[in-house]
C-alpha cells in the first residue's frame, strides 16, 4: 500500500532518536512511505525542531510528513506503529522506586493515549528502560489494545550475541540463525546459543567450549551496554536505533522460514515463564503477529538462567504493582 505508515517515536530529540529517525526515514521498515510523529517533553521541542530541519534537508523520498509535539493524544492519533524510546534515566541519588515511578508516569500516560487514539492495527515497541516493565505498564494501561501488540526490545542483545558468535567462529553474521535472548533486557538476560545454528550446524557443538559460553559469551553480551559507555563515554545509541528498526521491520514484515528473532512479549506461560510478564522469547512473526517458538529443549543450565531473569521481571512487576502503576 502507498498510504504512509504512521510511525510515532517518543524521546525523538534524544541520542537514539538522532540515529533512529534517519534510519526510519531512509526506508529501514521497507518501501512503504512513512509519516513521522515525534513526541518530546516541552523543553526538548526546540532541539527537536533542529532535528526536523535536518530530516527535511535529507529530502528523503519515502518521508511523507513529520509532526512534532508534547501531547501524546495528538502525536499518537492514528499511528500504526509506536516506538517508545523516551524514558527517564536514573539520576544521581535516585532510588529504584523513584526510577520506576518516574517511568511509570510516562508509560501510564502513553499507554492511555495509545488506547484512546492509535490506529486499530497499532504495534507498540518499547526501547526505553526498564523496557520490559515499561511495556508492561503501557500494556496494562491500554486495555482495549490486544496484549500481543506490545513488545520490549531485546533485539539489540540478540544482535550483540550474533556478533560475538560471528567473531568467535569467523563466520558471516548471515550464517548465524536461531539465536535466543530469554528474560529481561538487563544484566540477568540469558543469551542462549544452545539452539542457535552456525552455517546450519548447532552452535554449541561448533563452539564446543562451555567455559567460553559461561565465562565470556554470556557476560560479554549481557554487559555490552556498560562496555560501550566505558569506551564511548555515552550509551549505545546507533546500535539501539538499528535494533529498534530491525525489530519493527521483522514484526511487520515477518521472519524468514529458517530463522527466528528475540522479542520480549507477554508470556502465555510458555517455558515456565509466569503468565503476563513481558519476557524475551524466541519468536517467529508473520503478517504483524508473533508466536513463541515451541518445543525447544531446555537443559538445567538454561533453566536456571531463564528462571533467574524471569524472577527479576516478577520482582519489577511486584514493585510497580505496589506503586499502583498497574
Ligand atoms: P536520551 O536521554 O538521549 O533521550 C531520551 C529522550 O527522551 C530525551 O530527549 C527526553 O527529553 C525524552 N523524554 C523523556 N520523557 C519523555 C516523555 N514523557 N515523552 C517523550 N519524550 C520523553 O536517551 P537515549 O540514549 O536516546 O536512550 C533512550 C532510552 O533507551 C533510555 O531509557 C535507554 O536506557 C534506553 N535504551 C534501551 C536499549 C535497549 O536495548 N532496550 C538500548 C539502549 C538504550
Amino acid at each position: 500500500s502507498s498510504t504512509p505508515l504512521k510511525v510515532a517515536v517518543t524521546g525523538a530529540a534524544g541520542q537514539i532518536g538522532y540515529s533512529l529517525l534517519f534510519r526510519l526515514a531512509s526506508g529501514a521498515l521497507g518501501d512503504r512511505p512513512i509519516e513521522l510523529r515525534l513526541l518530546e517533553i516541552e523543553p526538548a521541542l526546540k532541539a527537536l525542531e533542529g532535528v526536523v530541519m535536518e530530516l527535511d534537508d535529507c529530502a528523503f523520498p519515502g518521508l511523507a510528513g513529520v509532526k512534532i509535539g508534547s501531547d501524546p493524544n495528538e502525536i499518537f492519533d492514528g499511528v500504526n506503529l509506536a516506538l517508545l524510546v523516551g524514558a527517564r534515566p536514573r539520576g544521581p541519588g535516585m532510588e529504584r522506586g523513584d526510577l520506576l515511578s518516574a517511568n511509570g508516569a510516562i508509560f501510564t500516560a502513553q499507554g492511555k493515549a495509545l488506547n484512546a487514539v492509535a490506529a486499530d492495527d497499532v504495534r507498540i515497541g518499547v526501547t526505553g528502560n526498564p523496557a520490559n516493565t515499561n511495556a508492561l505498564i503501557a500494556m496494562t494501561n491500554a486495555p482495549d489494545i490486544p496484549r500481543e501488540r506490545f513488545s520490549a526490545l531485546t533485539r539489540l542483545d540478540h544482535n550483540r550475541a550474533i556478533s560475538q558468535l560471528a567473531a568467535k567462529t569467523g563466520t558471516p553474521v548471515t550464517e548465524i540463525k536461531k539465536m535466543t535472548i530469554w528474560g529481561n533486557h538487563s544484566a540477568t538476560q540469558y543469551p542462549d546459543l544452545f539452539h542457535a545454528e552456525i552455517a546450519g550446524k548447532n552452535a554449541a557443538e561448533v563452539i564446543n567450549d562451555q567455559a567460553w559460553v559461561e565465562d565470556y559469551f554470556i557476560p560479554t553480551v549481557a554487559k555490552r551496554g556498560a562496555a560501550i559507555i566505558d569506551a564511548r563515554g555515552a550509551s549505545s545509541a546507533a546500535s539501539a536505533a538499528s535494533a529498534t528498526c530491525n525489530a519493527a521491520r521483522d514484526w511487520l514484515n515477518g521472519t524468514p522460514a529458517d530463522d527466528w528473532v528475540s522479542m520480549a512479549v507477554v508470556s502465555d506461560g510458555s517455558y515456565g515463564v509466569p503468565e503476563g510478564l513481558i519476557s524475551s522469547f524466541p519468536v517467529t512473526t508473520s503478517n504483524g503477529d508473533w508466536s513463541i517458538v515451541q518445543g525447544l529443549e531446555i537443559d538445567d543450565f538454561s533453566r536456571a538462567k531463564i528462571d533467574a531473569s524471569t524472577a527479576e521481571l516478577a520482582e519489577e512487576r511486584q514493585a510497580v504493582t505496589e506503586l499502583g502503576l498497574i
